[in-house]
Order: structure tokens, then C-alpha cells, then sequence
């Protein structure tokens, strides 16, 4: 009796839902619950304090939200609501503390939005609106009375994007932007010149976007069907960027340009071909990604140029950082030049390293003639610093403790946590990538405060940047899906306090911020929280299903019951699944068809990758425009393994090929990669048992896939071979270009 009392008061308060605190993503330094809502209706109006344009541009900003996510439109009225109208207000209040610091108070008769600066007025804005679009409904809300009283832990809370390696329109770029703003996100360094173009208009230099802002694509991709080159890309007018650093400065996000020197410059040098180290003559267009090995040289007609497109750069952008690159400047082409090598003597430095320093610090002078502050990758530490430079730490985090244990102030950006360039799960459905997985958890986990550095260095900590390099994100949907929902933790981490630090909270807050991306038209990865199959055989034919999402998140359900364990059905079953948190759905509803030739069937993703020395998930670059064959490989050292197949009967190997055009220069991977010697003229793959090294049991020619610029099914036997082994698939072939990649491997029992 005594139990079962016990029984229904616990099951009585597990079923008593605890009042959620609201669903904002980042969370706020303090918020108090009250008692009561708010009723957000089409009457209720917005106060502004006469004359206060920053109040006014935080209202406007208000009322355009709701009205794009909420269809709700309210007035904004400049003055004091009369006594007793249930209104919204913002008000000046002295500054205190942060100028990014806000109040907001709602209680049932009122909604008070207090600040000291523009930068507060406007965040509290952006909290109301999340405030008021926790759940995807229309209309009136009622907002959850509360006192938040909000300032950020890190003033960088970035995002880079490279719209070099491929393009992004001013209005794409503009919508990114508005996703940044209503999380809180508030530097956007943009990464405007490369190796592969130059995308800034520079009125003294017209040559730059001339020659190099439209490129070829690496192979296939890069001709029209009728057999014409085809360019690609685009630059942005000095009017569109004054456009964008305006827009952008309206949501409180400063755009720092990215100017980069002295390598990664071979654009400049396309384009002006006397700015290059001797004996550097690149072809116009560049479509490999990768370390070039072309540098600027150190004349003083070099830093005329320079200081001329840097004095255009400050008068379009009115950052006080301005990013002058300086990474993965590789050395041959100064260490074979006998002016750089004279350079370094007259200037009586020791080496191309207190060169390299003694350029920035020179770009540097450039900069702080105008008050600017010099940021740049974490090789400027290299060969000596320039004072007061900031660094980014990309390399992970050991140039963040060298720059701050110097003095000097540094911004977190490290690969792979914070490189938004990797795939977000394991599953082949992600888009093109680099291959080792940066999770949702991974940046959401990423900790600021460094365990190397001393309360006082991590003083110079400025803040957090996710880097979004786009050589392997050719399209708009591909940018936002890979920014998004990850961004969402960057913004969490670089705004929250340390202490509210916690996963289960943050996904709890999760389904509400996917709302809020869809409701303003974001679009965002949705893999890895989607159920994913791994097959297994099971006795009479039948075949069981194991399912799992790539965060572990919620709970899965299959044809509308909750998963538990692994489930065995009869071949052909279509399961419908899908992930709910806390009873909300999170990523697609979808169709897994479990059938034999799944079962048997690997893509390059469940195979293994032998090494992983460089794993990339690239594309096949057959159809120019359409849907492309994508494969996760090292491009190092190309070579698969089946674990544990059953050789002992023999079996029937089908293998779909693909080659890419190998665009990868490797300055800074000298060793070549190695292949097997072909016995024919385009290639073999060959079918390895039990080991990657030995005579290969099957070698099955390329010459047909060389005829195709897609994906091509070959087919062999795998002699019988007693017991369980591994299968190992690599190519041989010749020096790449093309590279041969494995796409999908199906082996079938052989039937006697
Ligand atoms: C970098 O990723 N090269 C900064």
C-alpha cells in the first residue's frame, strides 16, 4: 500500500511539468521567472524615448521580426504609454557595465527593454523577439513574465566566411547576417581574396577583380556540355560593400575584411604579375584549393600597392581590426630568390620567418597610421610579432597562449573545433566536407578558458570565431546548412557564463531555436539528428535494423513507437523514422528501405578509411549544376577496408568508381602520394584480401570509367577464402590528375 502511494506521488510529480524557463538561445547571464504573460497582440505598441535613433533602429528591428516570423504587426510611437496601457518600452538608462549589456523586464502590464549603449538596445530587442517565438505559431503571443538582465562573457563572438573559393551573392551574404544578428553574433570576417580570386572592387587596382574574380572549376565541372570553358564566381562593388558593412552594422555586427598577404596571394599576383616573388607565373584562374607556393615579393612598389588597396579597404569598412591573413606563407619561392635572400641580408634579419614578420609589421603601419588594429592568422607570431597585433589562433589553440602569455590579445578559431568546413556526423547524407566529423556537441563543448592559460592571459581571450572555409561548399543552401545549427553554439559559448554551460539544457532549448531558423528562412543541417540504420543479417532471410542519430539526442521513433532495442523485419520492410525531443520532431520524417542489397552494400563512409591522413568527403565533378556523387577519401592515400566480410564461399564484388579532378596543391605535404603501378593504361582498382599489401585477388580495369565523368559500376569475383576477412580497395594509377575515389562497395554471396 505504503508503495504504491509512494508509486503515484513520484509518477505524479515526474508527470507534473516543472515551468521550462524560456527557450533562449544564448542563454542569459540572469533571468528571473515571474508570475503571469505578457499579451503580445496587433494593439500593443512600441514606445520610443523622443530622439533617441538607436531606441528607434532597436524597434524597428522589433517590429520587422514579428512581422517576417510572426505575421504580427505593431506601431512603434515615439513618447511614454499612457498610464496603464500594456505596451512595450525601451529606455536609455545610464550606461552600465558592458555597451552590449541590456535589461529586459516583462511582467503582465508592461515590457521594459533598458540599455545604455545601441549595442544593448538592440540585444534586448533580439531577446524579446525570441521571447516571443518559442513555438513556430502566428499571430499574438503570450510572452512568459521575466527579468533578464543580460551582458556577454566574450565581446568576438564571430563567424569567417570565405567567399573566395566560391561566391556568395551580396544578398546571400546580407542573409547570413540576419542569422548572425539574432543570436547575438557580432564580427563577420570576411574572407575576400585568395589564391583562387580577388572579390573586392579596388578602384586604383581595377585588374585585381578583372583577371581573377571569375575562375574555371577543377575537370569536368569546368566546361560547358558543348565543350566551352565556363566561368564561375563573381566580386563585390565598393557600393554593395558599403551596403552590407551598413546592414550589418544595423544588427550590431561588425564586417572585418580579410586582406590576405603574403601568401595565399596568388590572385594579386595573376593579376599584377610584377607584386610576385621571381619566377612566379600563375595561369589565370586558379581552381586548385590547398598551399600554393606563391608569395608576394618585398619591394617597395609591393607595399605602395598594399598601402593603397588597404587605405580603400578602411575607407569601406570602419572596423577597428582589419585581418591581414599572413597563414600557410610556405618559403621556396623566398628562400630561391636571390632579391629576397638580399632582403633579409640588408635588412639583417635572420631568415624568411623575421621576413614574413617584418612585411606584416610593415602592413601594420599602414594600418595604425589610420588607428587600426592589425589581426591576422596565428603564423604572425612567427619571426616576431607586430606590437599591439591580435592573433587568431587557427592551428589550435597553442597561438591563442603564445599570444597572450606576449601580451597580446587573441581570438579562439581553432581547427577542427571551430571550422565549420567539417561534416557535422559521420552519415553519407552530409554535404561535401572535410571527413572528421565537428559535431554540434564538439563546438558546443569548445571551452574558452583555456586550461594553459592564467586567469590574467585569458584576459586577452577577445572571443570565439567559427571559420567557414568554402572550397568544398559550392552553393548557398550547402553555406547555411554548414553554419547552421552550429553556429547557434559558437553563439552560446561566446555570449552565456561559463556556469550555465550545459548540454541537456541547450538541446532542451534546441527545437525552439530550429523554429526561429526556419520562421526567418535559414536553412540548416538536419543529419545528425536524423535516425540512420546499420543493418545486420538475422536468421530465415530477415534482416535487423539498429538505428541511431548522430547526437544520441531524444528518442527515436519507428512507424510512430518509441525504439528501444534493434528491431528484426523481413527484407523489403520500409521504416518510417524520425528523432522527437521532449515530443517535438527534430529533423525529417524519413523512409529507410531495409532490403538484401543494403545489407550488403557499403558506401565509402561505412567502409574504413586505412589512414585517414587527409579524409575529405568530396564530390564527383560530373554534372555541373545537377546532383553529384559525393565520397569520403584520403586524398593521401586513397585505400578502403570492408571489415570482416565472410570470403569463404567467394563472392561477387560490385564497385562503383569515380575519379575527381585532383585540384589540390600541396605545398605544404611534400611527400608524393603513392600509388600501385597500373597494368593498363587508365588504371585498375584493385581487391586486396586479408591486408592492403600482397598480390591483389581482383584487379578491375578503369578504362570505361575513364570515359565518364560520373559514377561507373564495375564487377568482379572475389575468389573463396577460408573464414572472415578484410577486403582492402585501393587504385592504381598514374600521378594524379584524376584521383580515383571508391564510391560504394556491394558484395553478394555467391550461390552455388
Ligand atoms: C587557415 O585555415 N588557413 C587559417
Amino acid at each position: 500500500m505504503k508503495l504504491t502511494v509512494l508509486a503515484a506521488l513520484l509518477a505524479a510529480l515526474v508527470a507534473t511539468p516543472v515551468a521550462a524557463a524560456p527557450a533562449l538561445t544564448p542563454v542569459p547571464a540572469q533571468m528571473t521567472d515571474g508570475e503571469g504573460t505578457f499579451a503580445l497582440t496587433p494593439k500593443t505598441r512600441i514606445y520610443v524615448p523622443a530622439g533617441d535613433a538607436d531606441a528607434r533602429n532597436a524597434a524597428v528591428y522589433l517590429r520587422k521580426q514579428l512581422k517576417t516570423t510572426r505575421n504580427l504587426t505593431i506601431e512603434i510611437v515615439t513618447g511614454e504609454p499612457a498610464p496603464g496601457e500594456a505596451a512595450i518600452r525601451f529606455v536609455r538608462s545610464p550606461a552600465a557595465g558592458h555597451a552590449e549589456a541590456y535589461r529586459l523586464d516583462v511582467a503582465p502590464g508592461s515590457v521594459t527593454i533598458s540599455a545604455g549603449a545601441r549595442e544593448g538596445l538592440f540585444y534586448g530587442a533580439v531577446t524579446l523577439w525570441q521571447l516571443a517565438t518559442q513555438d513556430a505559431t502566428n499571430g499574438a503571443a503570450n510572452l512568459p513574465a521575466v527579468a533578464i538582465a543580460d551582458t556577454p562573457r566574450f565581446q568576438w563572438r564571430g563567424l569567417m566566411l570565405d567567399s573566395v573559393r566560391h561566391f556568395q551573392s551580396p544578398q546571400q551574404i546580407k542573409k547570413i547576417i540576419d542569422a548572425m544578428a539574432i543570436h547575438k553574433l557580432n564580427v563577420l570576417q570576411w574572407h575576400l581574396t585568395d589564391d583562387q580570386g580577388w572579390r573586392l572592387e579596388i578602384k586604383a587596382y581595377p585588374k585585381l577583380i578583372q583577371k581573377t574574380a571569375f575562375r574555371q572549376p577543377a575537370g569536368a565541372a569546368g566546361w560547358t556540355r558543348d565543350g566551352k570553358p565556363l566561368w564561375y564566381g563573381g566580386y563585390y562593388t565598393q557600393d554593395q560593400v558599403r551596403d552590407i558593412v551598413a546592414y550589418a552594422a544595423a544588427r550590431n555586427i561588425t564586417v572585418v575584411p580579410e586582406i590576405d598577404v603574403p601568401g595565399h596571394a596568388t590572385a594579386i599576383i595573376t593579376a599584377y604579375p610584377e607584386f610576385g616573388a621571381e619566377g612566379t607565373k600563375p595561369k589565370q584562374g586558379m581552381s586548385d584549393w590547398g598551399v600554393y607556393p606563391n608569395l608576394l615579393n618585398v619591394e617597395d612598389r609591393t607595399f605602395a600597392f598594399l598601402d593603397t588597396v588597404f587605405n580603400e579597404v578602411m575607407d569601406l569598412f570602419p572596423s577597428p581590426y582589419i585581418h591581414v591573413g599572413g597563414d600557410e606563407a610556405i618559403k621556396p619561392q623566398w628562400q630561391a630568390s636571390p632579391a629576397i635572400q638580399a632582403k633579409i641580408r640588408e635588412l639583417g634579419l635572420k631568415d624568411e620567418h623575421e621576413l614574413q614578420s617584418w612585411f606584416i609589421q610593415r602592413v601594420g603601419k599602414t594600418l595604425s597610421a589610420r588607428g587600426r588594429r592589425l589581426i591576422g592568422w596565428d603564423e604572425i607570431l612567427e619571426g616576431g610579432i607586430a606590437p599591439d597585433a591580435t592573433v587568431m589562433s587557427w592551428r589550435g589553440v597553442d597561438g591563442a597562449v603564445t599570444a597572450a602569455r606576449s601580451g597580446h590579445d587573441t581570438v579562439l578559431s581553432p581547427a577542427p573545433m571551430l571550422y565549420f568546413d567539417h561534416r557535422q556526423s559521420s552519415f553519407s547524407d552530409e554535404p561535401p566536407g572535410r571527413g572528421v566529423p565537428t559535431t554540434l556537441r564538439t563546438v558546443y563543448d569548445f571551452n574558452p578558458a583555456l586550461e594553459a592559460m592564467t586567469p590574467p592571459e585569458r584576459k586577452h581571450v577577445l572571443g570565439l570565431q567559427a571559420n567557414l572555409w568554402t572550397e568544398h561548399i559550392r552553393t548557398d543552401e550547402r553555406v547555411e546548412i554548414m553554419a547552421f545549427p552550429r553556429l547557434l553554439a559558437v553563439a552560446e559559448v561566446g555570449w552565456s557564463p561559463a556556469a550555465s554551460h550545459d548540454w541537456t539544457d541547450f538541446t532542451r532549448r534546441l527545437p525552439a531555436g530550429l523554429n526561429r531558423l526556419r520562421a526567418t528562412g535559414m536553412r540548416y543541417n538536419t543529419v545528425p539528428f536524423e535516425p540512420h540504420m546499420t543493418l545486420s543479417p538475422a536468421a530465415d532471410g530477415k534482416i535487423t535494423v539498429a538505428l541511431k542519430n548522430g547526437l544520441d539526442l531524444g528518442e527515436i521513433r519507428v512507424d510512430g513507437a518509441v525504439y528501444g532495442v534493434p528491431v528484426t523485419v523481413a527484407d523489403g520492410t520500409i521504416l518510417t523514422v524520425q528523432t522527437f525531443l521532449n515530443g517535438t520532431p527534430l529533423g525529417r520524417e524519413r523512409r529507410l528501405a531495409v532490403t538484401r542489397a543494403a545489407l550488403e552494400t557499403r558506401d565509402s563512409y561505412q567502409l574504413e578509411i586505412c589512414e585517414g591522413k587527409l579524409n575529405l568527403a568530396l564530390e564527383d565533378d560530373g554534372a555541373t549544376n545537377g546532383e553529384r556523387a559525393v565520397m569520403l577519401m584520403d586524398i593521401l592515400k586513397p585505400c578502403w577496408i570492408w571489415r570482416g566480410a565472410d570470403t569463404s564461399k567467394g563472392l561477387k564484388l560490385t564497385a562503383k568508381v569515380a575519379n575527381y579532378p585532383f585540384n589540390f596543391q600541396l605545398g605544404n605535404r611534400p611527400a608524393p602520394i603513392v600509388f600501385d603501378t597500373p597494368q593498363t593504361r587508365d588504371g585498375e582498382l584493385l581487391v586486396r584480401v586479408g591486408g592492403c599489401t600482397g598480390e591483389p585477388v581482383a584487379r578491375l580495369p578503369l578504362a570505361k570509367a575513364a570515359k565518364s565523368t560520373g559514377v561507373t559500376v564495375l564487377t568482379a569475383a572475389v575468389p573463396a577464402v577460408a573464414g572472415t576477412n578484410d577486403l582492402c580497395f585501393t587504385f592504381a594509377q598514374g600521378a594524379p590528375p584524376p584521383e580515383w575515389a571508391l564510391q560504394e562497395v556491394r558484395l553478394t554471396p555467391v550461390t552455388e
